[in-house]
């Protein structure tokens, strides 16, 4: 693989700012987005922590993230990387222990921010990569596509910007993964697809990815699930995910309702069965 991570030039829109790969440069700029909407502006407000663990460091079995990476992403070994919808950069030490560069690219500048600054980072949208053609060997694009309104036009981006003979990793969930949550949120007033998370999934993932890559290949990840002891850790899981839920609540039911009757219902199971439980069903498609 080779390391082409020295210098990004931005090339399309005008919110971005650039980190080289060598780490010789700056600082994350935040700056709007062309034709915010309410949805948007959620997705660019920070996220508080509450100083509880997030519900994925609740899984079981625990996955050592470096061990995963060496074991489904191989590619990303001495190459130069984008972290495409980064978020706030869980991928980001295990990638860098690894790549020869990484540049990471989010439309929300709340996350970008806390990613740590020996990554690129770049506040822009997938569906309009600001890079140039044949940029990087490798793309990871993990849990994100099923957030863009256009998943093809955002597929054909990260084509054009992974040079020929590289790859892109995509991660996404299956169908009914999260039941248990999906579950709540409708039982409290909400409508659990409003964010669209059902969109791009291990079922149907293919063939979007299909119409930018020739050759597509899933792995399913099963038998882990979250087991949540505090039900607090799913009330923050809820808030953070605010921009995605909200859309979908039923007329009548605000904000504060539903979160009160999932908090009222994850109590309940947790007093009863001692842990509120999760399960999860991850898919990472292989493309070139
Ligand atoms: C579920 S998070 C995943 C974050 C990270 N990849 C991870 O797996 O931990 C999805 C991320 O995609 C970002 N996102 C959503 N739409 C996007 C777009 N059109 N362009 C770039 N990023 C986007 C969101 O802001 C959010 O940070």
């Amino acid at each position: 693989m080779t390391g082409r991570a020295a210098r990004w030039t931005p090339m399309r829109r005008g919110c971005v700012t650039l980190e080289t790969a060598n780490h010789r440069a700056s600082r994350a700029r935040a700056c709007p987005v062309a034709g915010i909407d309410d949805r948007q502006h959620h997705k660019t407000a920070g996220v508080a922590s509450t100083g509880r663990p997030s519900i994925y460091e609740l899984r079981q079995p625990e996955v050592e993230l470096g061990g995963f990476l060496d074991e489904h992403l191989p590619a990303l070994r001495g190459a130069a990387v984008l972290d495409a919808g980064c978020g706030p950069g869980s991928y980001v030490a295990d990638t860098l222990a690894r790549a020869s560069g990484l540049v990471t690219v989010d439309i929300a500048h709340g996350r970008l921010r806390l990613v740590e600054r020996r990554a690129g980072r770049v506040c822009g949208d997938l569906q309009a990569l600001p890079f140039p053609d044949a940029t990087f060997d490798v793309a990871m694009a993990m849990h994100v596509l099923y957030h863009l309104p256009g998943i093809a036009a955002g597929a054909a981006e990260l084509r054009r910007v992974v040079r020929p003979g590289g790859v892109l990793y995509a991660l996404t969930n299956g169908e009914h993964a999260q039941w248990e949550v999906q579950d709540l949120v409708d039982r409290n007033g909400c409508d659990p697809f409003a964010g669209g998370e059902n969109r791009f999934t291990n079922e149907n993932g293919g063939d979007f990815l299909r119409t930018a890559f020739d050759h597509v290949q899933l792995t399913e990840l099963t038998g882990s699930r979250l087991v949540v002891r505090d039900p607090e850790c799913v009330i923050d899981e809820i808030e953070r995910n605010r921009y995605l839920t909200e859309p979908g609540l039923r007329p009548g039911v605000g904000w504060q309702d539903l979160v009160a009757g999932v908090r009222r219902d994850v109590v309940d199971v947790v007093t009863r069965e001692g842990a509120f439980v999760i399960s999860e069903a991850h898919g990472l498609f292989t493309c070139s």
